[in-house]
């Protein structure tokens, strides 16, 4: 069965292939062979999990059919993974047909200027230079001449060389030009320099694109869909979130955003830690403080201060650290009393970190922490034990992969196991159960060394088959203003909850130096504070590349000029206050670019600012390339220093000097504003920073 299909989506693909073309109808109806060709697998898998838990009590014929079964998925997975590459590549080329054949198939949404200018010189490259396949022939916008520039005839020249094939680069970029397929995008293209392609976009074009984009929200474009799981912030139970949870919290939580935006399928793990010997304490420091907890929810409101007295008790008295590691040993044999104390404990725990979520504007994070792997450990060594990937060493188990320098510890000495083996189990629940074909790991720096074993592991034991990504999402730590690790004055880790009331406080009396509660309703200055604060403890954070260590100060963040959350929001703000002064109500706007007014693009700082709103889906791309929200960050910036150029150049609304009435509103610089905030809007919105009315 599972072969029959698969044949039918193979032969496919090969028809796909020689017919070069497929209509939106084939492309549906070969995803649908390949999911039920995953489909399958799942089943294969499921059945094969099965076998597995169960060989314990087994007989010769069953390992038979674990071994039959076993390569039956591996052929399966190898060849799913094929299919969907092409499946990708299908969808990644008929994108670029659709943008080639103008703004109608664009106003659906994706419009990405960028993918489809480098399309149309791939397709020119192809048709001059037919044997030059691979070289790069992506535009780029820091183009100081054109709107974009190809570069591609350097790299071509020296191909030709290698050929013993004299051409100039010059000769070479006009043979280029000569090849691109008309196309409206394109105004004009000229060679200049030494072989430069700059491109001139079409202005009707962009200001066509600027209006959708009111008209129908800002696009997202089309990548091809894959299942996520990232996992992040990850605090442990029972103590209280501090500043080291922070980053992979902010970062984690951006990077879940922009990729829901991008029309991914997003699982937010929150891989807390809450298993390990000291729940030992806590259990029995609960059951002697609320003897009846089986039947009653104990009020602990302070788990910090729980916590402090159970350590108290478990350093100072004998008789109770026993009774402590007997509680782990119950616990881990999931007794029935000792389970619900530790449900407890988790519960109230987590109910902690929910506030501190809720603060920071972080939803939809499923916490899943180490104790949900621990039935699934048994599963991964025994798999990697008869796989024949583990090696004794000094009575431990352990696993080396290609590409990783440290061995994994998956079984220690005394039979136990390790984070190594959760973090396997994790992996392979994620891939096998979860079907993430995109794992994402908001850890910090120091970890890299780490998970580089776990995935070069994973890839040897074949989980990561068939095009499954893994990335690990590194970042430095938080400094003090003294460029030292950031601690409270008396040396202790820095509380979340700390940090976000400074925060809070800080930015209330900037708003009351600016005089703004003067001006606000109480309801908007709490916004106002609030989400001040929080938006520039995130954008603090995101704006530095995640790789460096930041220097963690309310000053700076809070100020509000340069590259700060504090001057982007106003900036916000202010822009919305220009439509209020040409007494102009969101809808009529919308109904203006829905009724088909034109934006001119005429003035030298108006076209300057469409083209960085029409680089918005380019930017966002790229991201998801490297994974640094930085580069979002600074397209913000930049998108807001250009509004302002445009701002200070261009009228929109004139009012008359005496009675201060409204004379002229120019309606097509108006929708450059609304444009301008829409795309901030939905930048804030993929940061998780919640924007103001008023500040
Ligand atoms: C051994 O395997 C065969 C075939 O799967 C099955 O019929 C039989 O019941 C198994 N015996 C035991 C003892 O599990
Ligand atoms: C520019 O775009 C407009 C609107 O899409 C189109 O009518 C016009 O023909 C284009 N110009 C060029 C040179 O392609
Ligand atoms: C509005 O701005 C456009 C684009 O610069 C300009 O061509 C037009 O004359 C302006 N209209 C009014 C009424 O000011």
């Amino acid at each position: 069965m599972t072969f029959v299909i698969l044949f039918h989506i193979i032969s496919r693909r090969r028809w796909v292939r020689f017919g070069n073309t497929m209509s939106a109808e084939q492309l549906e109806q070969y995803n649908r062979r390949a999911e039920q060709a995953e489909e399958e697998i799942r089943q294969l898998h499921s059945t094969l999990q099965k076998l597995l838990s169960g060989s314990a009590n087994s007989n010769d014929t069953d390992s038979e059919e674990v071994a039959r079964l076993r390569a039956e998925n591996q052929k399966l997975r190898y060849r799913v993974g094929i299919l969907r590459r092409a499946t990708e590549e299908e969808q990644a080329k008929s994108g670029g047909a659709h943008s080639k054949t103008g703004s109608t198939a664009m106003a659906g949404g994706a419009q990405c200027l960028f993918v489809a200018l480098s399309e149309l010189f791939s397709a020119a490259i192809r048709a001059a230079f037919p044997d030059m396949d691979e070289v790069a022939t992506a535009v780029n916008s820091n183009s100081r001449f054109g709107d974009y520039q190809c570069n591609a005839a350097l790299p071509i020249v020296k191909r030709l060389k290698d050929k013993g094939v004299k051409m100039s680069p010059r000769d070479v970029a006009q043979k280029i030009i000569d090849c691109v397929p008309s196309s409206p995008l394109v105004e004009r293209l000229e060679v200049a320099g030494a072989g430069f392609i700059n491109v001139f976009v079409n202005k009707t074009f962009a200001a066509e694109q600027l209006r959708l984009m009111i008209v129908g929200g800002v696009p997202a474009p089309t990548v091809p869909r894959r299942r996520v799981v990232i996992d992040y912030s990850s605090p442990n139970i029972a103590k209280e979130m501090h500043v080291g949870h922070l980053r992979s919290t902010i970062i984690g939580d951006s990077i879940a955003r922009l990729l829901d935006f991008l029309g991914h399928d997003v699982l937010r793990i929150n891989h807390l830690g809450d298993w390990g010997t000291q729940f030992g304490m806590l259990i029995a420091h609960l059951a002697d403080k609320f003897p009846n907890f089986r039947t009653e929810t104990p009020p602990i409101t302070d788990l910090q201060a729980f916590y402090k007295e159970s350590k108290k008790r478990f350093d100072e008295d004998e008789a109770f650290k026993k009774r402590a590691y007997d509680c782990v040993v119950r616990l881990q044999s999931y007794e029935e009393d000792i389970i619900k104390a530790w449900k407890l404990i988790c519960a109230v725990s987590e109910r902690e970190f929910e506030k501190i979520y809720e603060r920071l504007n972080v939803h939809g994070l499923v916490p899943r922490g180490e104790s949900f792997y621990q039935s699934r450990m048994q599963g991964v060594v025994q798999q990697l034990t008869e796989a024949g990937f583990l090696e004794e060493d000094d009575g431990r188990k352990i696993m080396f992969a290609p590409g990783c320098d440290l061995p994994l510890t998956v079984v220690k000495s005394d039979g136990g196991f390790t984070y190594d083996t959760s973090d396997m189990a994790a992996l392979r629940q994620r891939i096998q159960e979860e079907r993430a074909d995109w794992l994402i790991y908001v850890v910090d720096a120091g970890q890299g060394a780490h998970l580089q074993s776990v995935f070069a592991c994973a890839r040897r034991a074949g989980w990561l088959d068939g095009g499954v990504r893994c990335d690990h999402v590194g970042f430095g730590v938080v400094l003090g203003e003294d460029k030292k690790k950031f601690k409270t004055r008396s040396g202790d880790t820095v509380r979340l909850v700390d940090l976000l009331d400074e925060g809070v406080r800080r930015a209330q009396e900037k708003l009351r130096e600016k005089g703004r509660d003067q001006e606000l309703t109480a309801d908007e200055l709490r916004e106002a504070q609030e989400n001040v604060a929080y938006g520039c403890i995130k954008y603090a954070d995101l704006s530095h590349n995640r790789n460096h260590e930041y220097v963690f100060s309310f000053d700076k963040m809070l100020d509000d000029r340069g590259n700060t959350a504090a001057y982007l929001l106003y900036a916000l703000t202010r822009i919305r206050s220009i439509s209020r002064r040409a007494q102009l109500t969101p809808e009529q706007l919308l109904e203006a670019a829905r009724a088909g007014t034109a934006i001119q693009l005429l003035h030298e700082k108006e076209w300057k600012l469409a083209r960085v709103l029409l680089r918005f889906p380019e930017v966002v791309v790229r991201v998801t390339e490297d994974l640094f929200i930085h580069s979002l960050c600074d397209y913000l910036y930049e998108l807001s220093t250009t509004f302002t150029e445009f701002y200070d150049n261009c009228y929109c609304v004139e009012k008359d000097r005496q009675t201060g009435e409204v004379v002229n509103v120019n309606m097509s610089r108006m929708l450059l504003c609304e444009a301008t905030a829409q795309v901030m809007t939905r930048c804030f919105d993929i940061l998780g920073i919640k924007t103001v009315q008023k500040m």
